[in-house]
């Protein structure tokens, strides 16, 4: 079913959408916030839980978001709607789409203020200031910069609207091309980095944090942190895999795609955190402080390496260019139904885009600042929130993402028709019966199960 009402073009070849996918999955869900909630969450055990994630309940996801897009072929509402009116369903099953929208948006409101972090710092690491810089100097740095919201207001800005003219001018497929060298070469630096923290840090000891599980760490909330930074992490339920799914020529293997991204996704997130651990343990950092994490250790790194403001420039700019490339995902739908419905071209609909979001932004930015108003205090479905920036962070990942996720399972493994699926994925007999299984059975049972414990409904 190719039927189109505005034509969003296509794109030019399997690599081309492999390439935006791996562009959207890697970003700072990889670097900054996966080290994080690990660090959070004891380590090992957390680990292990969303490597299982990933795999039992994030790459069939992916599957089916990307079949809705391609089948589809419209911003990720319509598309859901076209699929359930063809397979005789309630067209609110839409909501799925909307739903995925407005995840994505809210995503970006505070993904702009830290990307906005990591440009700051490529200026940082260029003018040589984390060099010989002690621990508590480079923590200076960043408690400075958080302290300063105009600073923090001018780089979201800088985010927010180079993310809007990069998907108002369409110039997307240049920046894809752009990931060929940026993903590899992003891959190199932290290597190296890790290699350098193998040699000067405490790499046993992150060693043994990362990978010994101890159970007895390991909470319930802890478990829906790991499920939903499982659906963060490739851009799931965000409407991004619908929308590139949806741009996908119909000759593309959506299954060997998916499994290509994730596992570029998932070895990016490990070797970051290889580079960033032994750091933390070899300086006696405190490996749960939250959201500073790496912009408070690997800058410890760059200041002592050889070649560390080189490499520490560099890091922070291929930090910045993950950050654009998952950013331009995360409006795409958004964009896309602005032109399909109010009939905007597109570069006034991603520039009104993201205006709307540069409002939005603002209570993560005072959150970060301290500010008094951005304070909060209470316990929102499971989970104590003390500012905006946790409250939006919280509702997104831990809430909407597993939901989508759940939704789209649904979705597609009882409300479309089996014919229809099975044309649209392309999989071996037995593969497809295990990935039609997982999506039926197991993803709807894992994702319900973890979020009915955290709100309370059952209690294991
Ligand atoms: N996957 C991105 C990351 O890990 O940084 C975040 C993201 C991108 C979430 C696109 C949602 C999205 F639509």
């Amino acid at each position: 079913m190719s039927t189109t009402h505005v034509d969003h073009g296509q794109w030019s070849s399997r690599l081309a959408f492999i390439l935006a996918a791996t562009g959207a999955a890697v970003g700072l869900g990889n670097i900054w916030k996966f080290p994080y909630i690990m660090g959070e969450n004891g380590g090992g055990a957390f680990v292990i839980v969303y490597l299982l994630c990933i795999l039992g309940i994030g790459i069939p996801v992916m599957i089916a978001e990307t079949l809705i897009g391609r089948r589809g072929r419209q911003s990720p509402g319509n598309s859901v709607k076209a699929l359930a009116i063809e397979a005789g369903a309630n067209t609110k099953w839409s909501v799925v789409g909307w739903a995925g929208l407005v995840s994505g948006f809210l995503i970006l409101s505070f993904y702009a203020v830290i990307a906005g972090w990591a440009i700051s710092y490529v200026f940082q690491a260029g003018a040589g200031n984390f060099n010989n810089a002690t621990p508590a100097q480079v923590e200076t740095i960043f408690t400075t910069l958080l302290s300063e919201p105009s600073t923090l207001i001018f780089w979201s800005t800088i985010v927010l609207l180079g993310t809007g003219l990069i998907v108002g001018l369409g110039v997307k497929h240049g920046l894809e091309k752009a990931v060929s060298y940026a993903m590899p070469a992003m891959l190199v630096l932290l290597l190296i980095i890790a290699g350098y923290a193998a040699m000067n840090g405490d790499f046993g000891k992150a060693l043994h944090f990362m990978f010994y599980p101890d159970f007895s760490k390991l909470t319930y909330s802890g478990v829906l942190i790991a499920l939903g930074h499982a659906f963060f992490t490739l851009s799931l339920a965000s409407g991004a895999m619908m929308i590139y799914g949806a741009y996908l020529p119909t000759s593309t293997s959506i299954s060997k795609s998916v499994l290509a991204i994730a596992f570029a996704d998932t070895l990016i997130a490990l070797i970051a955190g290889l580079a960033i651990f032994p750091i933390v343990f070899g300086n006696g950092l405190e490996a749960s402080q939250g959201p500073g994490l790496v912009f408070v250790s690997l800058p410890i790194a760059f200041g002592q390496m050889w070649g560390g403001t080189f490499f520490g420039t560099l890091f922070f700019i291929m930090l910045s260019f993950a950050a654009f490339t998952s950013s331009i995902a995360m409006i795409e739908s958004a964009v896309a139904w602005v032109v399909e419905h109010l009939g905007l071209s597109r570069m006034k609909a991603a520039l009104s885009t993201v205006s709307i979001l540069w409002f939005i932004s603002m209570l993560t930015v005072f959150s970060f600042t301290g500010a008094e108003w951005a304070k909060l205090d209470f316990v929102f479905i499971g989970k104590h929130v003390t500012n905006y920036f946790e409250l939006v962070d919280h509702l997104t990942s831990d809430v909407l993402l597993p939901l989508g996720g759940l939704a789209t399972a649904i979705f597609v493994a009882w409300v479309m028709k089996k014919p229809a699926v099975k044309e649209e994925v392309d999989m071996y007999e037995t593969t497809f019966s295990i990935w039609y299984f997982t999506l039926r059975w197991l993803t709807p049972f894992a994702v319900s199960f973890v979020f009915l414990n955290l709100v309370g409904v059952i209690s294991f």
